[in-house]
């Protein structure tokens, strides 16, 4: 059965804690609950949006013409099998990523390390193939199971999926498409060196990053030719620059921060200011990283 709630407001559903009110919210806790999802959302109306834990969205204010899906499908890792020398490990979306890297960290299976410290749920770390010091979400998938609103249910093996940096393509319409589960294929090694890599990789992010502000992760993209977009912006003076109450980290010039009683006017704002700097400054234009709900269909 699909859960459906009200008016759902995406301040409250994202980690940026701005944005206003969808038209519904749908919560899907099994794949089996999807069935029912071509015809809840023609009935909702609106343009259906898949949502993880919200933690790369920044959503814009007032009443936005949507329909949040959920899949909340919680299937906690568990090891399904062997593969090519890989171990074969399946999470249901819904599943946190710090819970399936502590899998990992457990039972001794290598590839995501570098993810430690990424909040996101295992099916939105997918869908944005999400990455950190050297290591991408997608170069560890080996197949992807979904539900697409006119197809149906459908199991993609990793050759299947083209994917680039924070980005994947799938066949058909990105907003009519639902990852359920995944099932990665990690590599066996010692414990005690994968705990020891995913706890340096944590530090270092928590050094480097505000992993406890109220932020969506790094708000525009590293521009080609080994450029951080953080270092160019904090050159341009944008570190520490506020805005009705949202602001640029002090900590990481890439991390738009909210202090409290922030919006997305004023995202917005800070955004033009920088890109506006860093293109003057360097000649860049800066694109965004996080994805901006409305988002276009693709
Ligand atoms: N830097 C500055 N000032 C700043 C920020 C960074 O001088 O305000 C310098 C750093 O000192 C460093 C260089 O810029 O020499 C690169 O910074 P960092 O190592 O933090 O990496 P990044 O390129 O800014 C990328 C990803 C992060 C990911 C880290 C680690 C993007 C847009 N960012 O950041 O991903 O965690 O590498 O691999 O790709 C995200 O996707 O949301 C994200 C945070």
């Amino acid at each position: 059965m699909l859960e459906i709630l009200q008016s759902p407001s995406l301040a409250e559903k994202t980690t940026l804690r701005i944005g206003g009110r969808a038209i519904a919210e749908v919560v899907a806790r099994s794949g089996k609950a999807c069935e029912a999802l071509p015809e809840t959302l023609r009935r909702l109306g609106g343009v259906p949006h898949v949502m993880g834990a919200g933690s790369n969205i920044l959503a814009r204010d007032g009443e936005l013409p949507i329909v949040l899906v959920r899949p909340a499908v919680r299937d906690m890792p568990e090891v399904v099998g062997e593969a090519a020398g890989k171990t074969l490990v399946h999470a249901g979306a819904g599943v946190r990523m710090p819970r399936l890297l502590g899998f990992c960290a457990e039972h001794g299976l290598s590839g995501l390390e570098g993810l430690c410290g990424i909040p996101g749920t295992v099916g939105g770390a997918v869908a944005m193939n999400a990455g950190s010091y050297g290591c991408e979400t997608c170069a560890a998938v080996h197949s992807v199971e979904i539900f697409e609103l006119k197809q149906g249910f459908m199991t993609l093996a990793a050759r299947e999926i083209k994917y680039g940096y924070r980005h994947i393509a799938v066949p058909g319409n990105i907003n009519e498409f639902i990852i359920l589960g995944v099932t990665f294929g990690l590599t066996p090694a010692e414990r005690g060196g994968i705990k020891k890599l995913m706890a340096f990789n944590f530090l270092k992010k928590k050094s480097t990053q505000p992993v406890a502000a109220h932020s969506a992760g790094c708000v525009f993209k590293n521009p080609e030719g080994g450029l951080s977009a953080g270092r160019l912006l904090d050159q341009a003076g944008l570190k520490g620059k506020r805005c009705g109450g949202m602001a640029f980290s002090h900590i990481h010039a890439n991390f738009l921060v909210n202090e409290g009683g922030g919006s997305a006017a004023a995202a917005f704002d800070l955004i033009a200011q920088a890109r506006e700097s860093v293109s003057r400054r360097f000649g860049i234009n800066l694109e965004l990283e996080v994805r901006v709900a409305p988002w276009p269909s693709r």
